[in-house]
């Protein structure tokens, strides 16, 4: 077999990549690990900036989201109880957020691409990347017993932070920049209304929850736990008391407590790769960097990083320019890391850290304080959270 571009993972970056550059008209096959269904099963987090907005949109993926998502004005920030208001709409100028669940965006762009008829191959075992430092880069790997090769001209690793793409880099190639927080999420979805229109990000003395939604009768909510905390030690019954005593009155009041649909554990961590690039491998998605899942970046870092990459590579086969591709990993480099220091600020301020002093919590209170009593403050955390370029 022979393509284009081989792209490593069905996940959104992966996706993304394939859909820009199969609507450019440029080959390309996408090689996953795990099935769709099991692709689909995950469930991840919910909020959409402006720009993956517009970008499924002129993709053609954004029916559902506009007639299904949830268009986001504000959010809130409680502080032990104190309640501010984050107006993003008057602080960045109209703009807004999307709440609609990763899985969906997930499910409309394999819609689209099973439209198109460009080939995705599922339960792909042991794939391994040849050659994409020298030359001609292939793929291997196994499925159904036999052993399948692909040759490309480009490698787009969209495998996420486990996956096989950054892990073929030599070491010598490749640093790495780290933070693990000592905490988890402890995550629950379930069919009960939201107990506020709006998000509620809640810092409390037990540790942060947050407050979240997929539709006016499906809500998200999140506690901070130990990082190696065993989900099967929380009932749902549990997870409600618990959920409620770190919100306001108000909030807590209107908490409406239902069977739990999913619930997980999630570790959290701000993670980044330099470069993205290795002669024609190019790293993209989770499997370049991970954030801390506070500001919800993670999937709109993602969307940026497979614009970017697919708009380079079309650049390079319409116009026989490598300006994109050249480029590629320093420009994304910079922006990454923006959003790295704001998704590490929100998760700072917010989270309760064991080993913090009593001058450390203050400092998270004057956080709080500067927010409550600064446009300027609000201003610069609203235009973050509808996204920077
Ligand atoms: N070979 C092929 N596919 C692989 C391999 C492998 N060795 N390892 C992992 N994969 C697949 C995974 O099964 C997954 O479907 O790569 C895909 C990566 O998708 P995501 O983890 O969703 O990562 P990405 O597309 O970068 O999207 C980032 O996902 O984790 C969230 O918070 C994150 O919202 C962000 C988004
Ligand atoms: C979610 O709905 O899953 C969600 C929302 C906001 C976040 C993180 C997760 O900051």
């Amino acid at each position: 077999m022979r393509t284009r571009v081989a792209i490593i993972g069905s996940g959104p970056a992966g996706l993304l990549v394939g859909s820009i550059l199969t609507r450019a008209g440029i080959d390309n096959v996408i090689i996953e690990r795990r099935s769709r269904d099991y692709v689909l099963g995950r469930i991840r987090a919910g909020v959409l900036e402006d720009a993956t907005v517009q970008l499924l949109l002129s993709l053609g993926a954004g029916t559902r989201m506009m007639r299904e998502g949830l268009p986001h004005h504000g959010f809130a920030i409680q502080f032990n109880g104190e309640a501010l208001r984050i107006n993003i709409d008057a602080l960045t100028n109209g703009r807004s957020v999307m709440v609609y669940g990763q899985t969906e965006v997930t499910r409309d762009l394999m819609d689209l691409r099973a439209d198109s008829g460009a080939e995705t191959v599922f339960e792909a075992e042991n794939v391994t990347l040849h050659d994409f430092d020298r030359g001609r880069p292939y793929v291997t790997w196994q499925k159904d017993g036999f052993a399948r090769r692909i040759e490309c001209d480009f490698v787009a690793g969209c495998d996420g932070y486990h996956g096989v793409s950054r892990a073929s880099v030599p070491a010598a190639a490749i640093r790495t920049f780290e933070r693990a927080y000592p905490f988890g999420w402890l995550g629950v979805l379930a069919d009960v209304p939201p107990c506020d229109p709006e998000l509620i990000y809640a810092a409390h003395s037990r540790g942060f929850a947050l407050c979240s939604m997929r539709s006016a009768r499906r809500s998200r909510y999140y506690i901070q736990c130990a990082a190696d905390e065993d989900v099967n030690h929380w009932s749902d019954q549990q997870f409600w008391d618990e959920l409620r005593r770190r919100l306001d009155a108000k909030a807590a009041a209107n908490v409406v407590m239902g069977p739990s649909i999913e619930k997980s554990v999630a570790p959290l961590r701000s993670f980044v790769a330099e470069p993205l690039r290795f002669g024609k491998l190019f790293l993209a998605g989770d499997a370049a960097h991970i954030v801390p899942p506070t500001g919800a970046k993670g999937l709109n870092l993602a969307a940026r990083d497979a614009q970017q990459l697919a708009n380079a590579i079309v650049e390079f086969y319409l116009q026989r320019s490598t300006r994109g591709i050249d480029t590629y990993s320093q420009s994304a480099l910079e922006r990454i890391w923006k959003v790295e220091r704001f998704s590490w600020a929100m998760t700072t301020m917010l989270h309760r850290f064991e080993h913090f002093s009593p001058f450390e919590q203050r400092m998270q209170e004057a956080e709080f304080r500067q927010l409550q009593t600064s446009e300027a403050a609000r201003r610069v955390l609203a235009e973050s959270y509808v996204g920077v370029e």
